[in-house]
């Protein structure tokens, strides 16, 4: 689309119809992240724009700002010919139960990043909370604050659910992360759920080559995905914001902090899927926990508390849901004051004795995962979840 339409867009209107979205004020208070005239900032910022951004960048926009100035979506879902109101409407409803003040975050976050992508002004000039590259991701929403990078998983509507797509652009946002000059990095989740583990619809998206080809290429894009964490060299932290099932929860045994909410819930139900352990879930876990406890999540399917998790060595702290965020963000700030090398030279000491061993895990567990998922227990078991899916 060219500037022209994408004024439109912004300004008049013309491709979304934004005249459409209610007269709205806020209340001139500060809000939770971005504040007021941030917003009013960002919402400036995006009719500058030269490039147009796509129109799933463009929907991604018009929902958050759908979020943010009436909250989530209540309007009858348009008739399946109305195709531009009905992609509206999917976009805003996708975006759940998030709060008015997070939309109204991620709204400055995503047109922070635009702008900066563009070399115009900076984002932290639009954003609270400015993108860390000039990266505009479409899964994620990877911002910059305080020496911290934060890479939330932006799927809230599926659990976060983990996409090929996503895959690769959390790889590019944490080889981004270990360039920048930030201390921490921080992984989270946006909405109720950190994350629900691997998207099970990349399951049914059989190309040509068949399962084989499928299940080649997803062990391929597997590797890469669990060598970006073991190879990371700077102090990664999770924030688990609520359940966290499969690969996320596999690969937090690589991560330096694991912070929880005590209404979180840890949850590997590889065998049920037919499927076996990743993120060298097979090495860390038997190390962190012993190997009874570890075989009753990784073969038993068990789901752990938070509590139980960090009995257990997997999280290194849980905080009651009501202050979970604020404390963890304000330790955090007092830990990304710490001297930056410093950290990151003592991480780099104390991973390195088992780095070689890591990848050499990462890639059987890939080889056996290559296997399960061409056979008929792991084939049974997508095929049920979706089945049970439908019948609802
Ligand atoms: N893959 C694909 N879609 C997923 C998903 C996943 N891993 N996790 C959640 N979703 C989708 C659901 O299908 C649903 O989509 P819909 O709205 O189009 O129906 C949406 O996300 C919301 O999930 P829902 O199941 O309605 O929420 P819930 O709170 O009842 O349950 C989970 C959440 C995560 C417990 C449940 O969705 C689940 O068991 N997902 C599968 C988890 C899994 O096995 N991951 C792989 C581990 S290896």
């Amino acid at each position: 689309m060219a500037l022209m339409s994408l004024r439109g867009f912004t300004q008049t209107s013309r491709w979304l119809r934004f005249s459409s979205v209610p007269a709205f004020k806020f209340h001139q208070t500060s809000m939770m992240g971005a504040t007021v005239e941030q917003f009013e900032e960002a919402k400036n910022k995006l009719s500058t724009l030269k490039k147009d951004p796509g129109n799933e960048v463009k929907l991604k926009i018009y929902a958050l700002f759908k979020q943010a100035t009436h909250g989530p979506c209540d309007t009858p879902k348009p008739g399946m010919l109305d195709f531009v109101n009905k992609a509206k409407w999917d976009s805003w409803k996708s975006l759940g139960a998030i709060s008015q003040d997070e939309a109204r975050q991620q709204y400055c976050n995503l047109i922070g990043s635009l702008v900066a992508a563009e070399g115009g002004s900076s984002a932290q000039e639009v954003s609270a909370q400015p993108a860390a590259s000039d990266h505009v991701y479409k899964t994620l929403l990877v911002s910059t604050q305080d020496d911290i990078t934060t890479i939330k998983l932006n799927r809230p509507a599926k659990k976060n659910a983990i996409t090929t797509e996503m895959y690769e652009e959390i790889i590019d946002a944490l080889q981004q992360a270990a360039k920048d000059t930030c201390v921490l990095t921080v992984f989270t989740g946006a909405g109720d759920f950190y994350c629900s583990g691997n998207d099970l619809s990349n399951f049914t998206k059989i190309p040509e080559g068949g399962v084989e080809q499928m299940a080649k290429a997803g062990g391929e894009l597997l590797r890469r995905y669990v060598k970006a964490y073991i190879d990371f060299p700077k102090p990664l932290v999770a924030v688990v914001n609520g359940p966290a099932v499969g690969i996320s929860v596999t690969v937090l045994g690589m991560f330096d902090l694991v912070y929880a909410t005590d209404s979180a819930t840890f949850h590997t139900p590889f065998s049920q899927l037919g499927q076996s352990p990743e993120g060298c879930s097979s090495y860390t876990y038997p190390r962190l926990m012993g190997s009874s406890k570890a075989s009753e999540m990784l073969l038993f399917n068990k789901k752990l508390t938070a509590v139980q998790a960090c009995q257990l060595g997997l999280v290194t702290e849980v905080f009651p849901d009501s202050s979970f965020q604020s404390e963890v963000w304000s330790r955090l700030r007092s830990y990304a004051k710490l001297p930056p090398n410093s950290l990151a030279l003592s991480k780099q000491l104390m991973r390195s004795v088992e780095k070689d061993q890591l990848h050499a895990v990462n890639d059987a567990e890939v080889e056996r995962l290559i296997e399960r998922w061409t056979s008929d227990e792991c084939f049974n078991a997508v095929m049920s979840f979706f089945q049970a899916k439908a019948k609802l």
